[in-house]
C-alpha cells in the first residue's frame, strides 16, 4: 500500500492517507501522543472530542489502545463539540449516548470528566449552561488537542455558515443554535426521516476551537472533497467556517483519505 504524502496548501499541513482507517490511525496517534505529553507536563490532558460518522474509527482505535494497556485516560478530562437540543441523554439519537457507546464505555475516564453540553437544561438556563462550559475549558487551561471533523457545508462543531465578518465569527462563544439545512439533510441518517430531525442544538463556539492547541481535522470520503478543497483553497469566510482553520494555520493538521483529497489538485 502506497505511503502517506504530505502536502502543504499555503500555510495549511495536509497529510493524505490511502484510506480512512490509515488517516483514522493516525489521529489516534495524535491524540494518545498529546496525552502522553500533557499528563506529564500539567497532570492532566483535556480533550476535544467530535461526533458524527467519521470519528468512529478514531475512538475504535483509542479503545484497543486502553484495552492493550498502552494508553490510559484516568488523566484525561474531555469536552465535546456540540449536543443537539433539546434530548435525553438516554436517547440513542444523543451525542452523549454516541460518545457513551464508542468512547465513555470502553475506556478508564472518569464520567465527571467527560462533558457533553446537556441536551436537557430549561431553555431559560441554556446560555447560561453554554457560558459554564466555556468557563470550564478555561478553567482547565484549554484544550490540548481539538479533534474536528467538516460537514458538507463546511460547519465545524454546529458552527454553521454565517454571514459574520471573519473576525466576528471567530469570536462567537459557546451557545445556541439553529441547524443549517444541510446539517438537517444529512441528519436524516440518524434520524430516519427529515420531519425527526431534531433542529436546533448547543455548540461549542469557535472561538474555544480556535484557542485550542493543537487542532485535527479529519475528513474521509468522496463526499468531502468539495468542502475540503473550498476550505483549503476557496476565501477565509463565516460563510464556510472551516475555512477560519487557516487563521489558525501552523496548529492545524487536516488528515484525509485519498478520496476526501482528491479535488485538491
Ligand atoms: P460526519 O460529520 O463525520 O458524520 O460526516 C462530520 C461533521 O458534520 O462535522
Amino acid at each position: 500500500m502506497p505511503a502517506e504524502r504530505t502536502l502543504h496548501v499555503a500555510d495549511s499541513t495536509v497529510i493524505v492517507f490511502p484510506d480512512a482507517a490509515a488517516a483514522s490511525r493516525a489521529a489516534a496517534d495524535r491524540i494518545a501522543r498529546v496525552v502522553a505529553e500533557a499528563v506529564p507536563a500539567r497532570g492532566k490532558a483535556i480533550l476535544g472530542l467530535a461526533t458524527g460518522a467519521t470519528p468512529e474509527r478514531v475512538y475504535d482505535d483509542l479503545a484497543a489502545r486502553v484495552k492493550a494497556g498502552s494508553l490510559s485516560f484516568r488523566d484525561v478530562v474531555s469536552y465535546n463539540l456540540d449536543e443537539y437540543y433539546p434530548i435525553q441523554p438516554l436517547d440513542p439519537l444523543s451525542y452523549r449516548y454516541y460518545m457513551h457507546r464508542n468512547l465513555f464505555s470502553r475506556v478508564d475516564l472518569a464520567p465527571n470528566r467527560a462533558h457533553v453540553l446537556d441536551g436537557t437544561v430549561p431553555e431559560s438556563a441554556a446560555a447560561d449552561h453554554a457560558a459554564e462550559f466555556d468557563r470550564w475549558i478555561e478553567a482547565d487551561g484549554g484544550l490540548d488537542v481539538q479533534l474536528l471533523g467538516i460537514g458538507r457545508n463546511g460547519h465545524i462543531g454546529f458552527n454553521e455558515p454565517s454571514e459574520l465578518s471573519p473576525a466576528e465569527f471567530a469570536a462567537l462563544p459557546t451557545r445556541m443554535v439553529d441547524l443549517h439545512p444541510i446539517t438537517k439533510a444529512d441528519a436524516v441518517r440518524e434520524f430516519g426521516s427529515a420531519e425527526a430531525v431534531i433542529p436546533r442544538a448547543l455548540t461549542m463556539g469557535v472561538r474555544q476551537i480556535l484557542a485550542a492547541r493543537s487542532i485535527i481535522m479529519l475528513a474521509t470520503g468522496p463526499k468531502k472533497a468539495p468542502v475540503v478543497t473550498q476550505a483549503l483553497k476557496g476565501p477565509i469566510t463565516a460563510s464556510l467556517p472551516a475555512s477560519l482553520l487557516r487563521t489558525v494555520a501552523d496548529k492545524v493538521v487536516w488528515l484525509l483519505d485519498e478520496p476526501a483529497a482528491a479535488e485538491l489538485g
